[in-house]
């Protein structure tokens, strides 16, 4: 069984980091995080899943912040880090943590949960009830402090406070 728990940045214990960073290795083998549990952007909270053993299977990271929508600031919970253990992928356990994130977001006093991703992976995405941005277009600050210019899916989760408006939309900062 899958137990649920949202951490707070500041309350992760060491050995939280440690077996958080290895769960993301085994999910992103592409990307170097250099031993860390974030990529760029620190998050606030954390999305856990553990298993009855106590190793985190599933994990998604978020961060508050204000994202310009052409020349609308909206207030989004930035998504990211979104990871099932390889061990676990397809077995619904990604779809359950969407299903979890979904309740997270709703508590966070936003109106939109926001995400960027690739075009492969956009079914998943909409299977958890996450819809595609009315203007495909984000700009991110990068790793390399170049500013990319994303065009696969830009994301967001409707949390019924309105619709989320047209436009390109520029994350002052880096992804988390
Ligand atoms: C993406 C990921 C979180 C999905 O988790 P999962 O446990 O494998 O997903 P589930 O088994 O719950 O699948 C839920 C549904 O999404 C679909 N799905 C899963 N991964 C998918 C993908 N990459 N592309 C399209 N659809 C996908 C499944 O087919 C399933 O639909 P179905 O019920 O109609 O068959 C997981 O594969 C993962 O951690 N991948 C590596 C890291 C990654 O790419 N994260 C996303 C970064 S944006």
């Amino acid at each position: 069984m899958t137990t649920w728990r949202t951490v707070r940045e500041t309350d992760l214990t060491a050995a939280d980091h440690t077996a958080l960073a290895g769960l993301l290795a085994r999910a992103f083998p592409e990307t170097d995080l250099r031993g860390r549990s974030w990529c760029s952007e620190r998050p606030e909270l954390r999305l856990v899943g553990t298993d009855d053993d106590g190793a985190p299977a599933a994990h998604l990271a978020v961060l508050r912040r204000f994202v310009r929508v052409g020349t609308a600031e909206v207030l989004v919970a930035d998504t990211g880090l979104v990871a099932v253990d390889p061990s676990r992928q397809g077995t619904g356990l990604g779809l359950a943590l969407l299903t979890e994130a979904a309740r997270v977001l709703a508590g966070l006093g936003v109106p939109f949960g926001f995400l960027t991703t690739g075009h492969d992976r956009e079914g998943f995405y909409s299977r958890g009830g996450w819809r595609r941005t009315p203007t495909q277009l984000t700009r991110t600050i990068e790793r390399d402090e170049s500013v990319q210019v994303w065009r696969e899916a830009s994301l967001h989760l409707p949390l019924g406070r309105g619709e989320f408006p047209s436009g390109e939309i520029t994350r002052d900062g880096y992804e988390v």
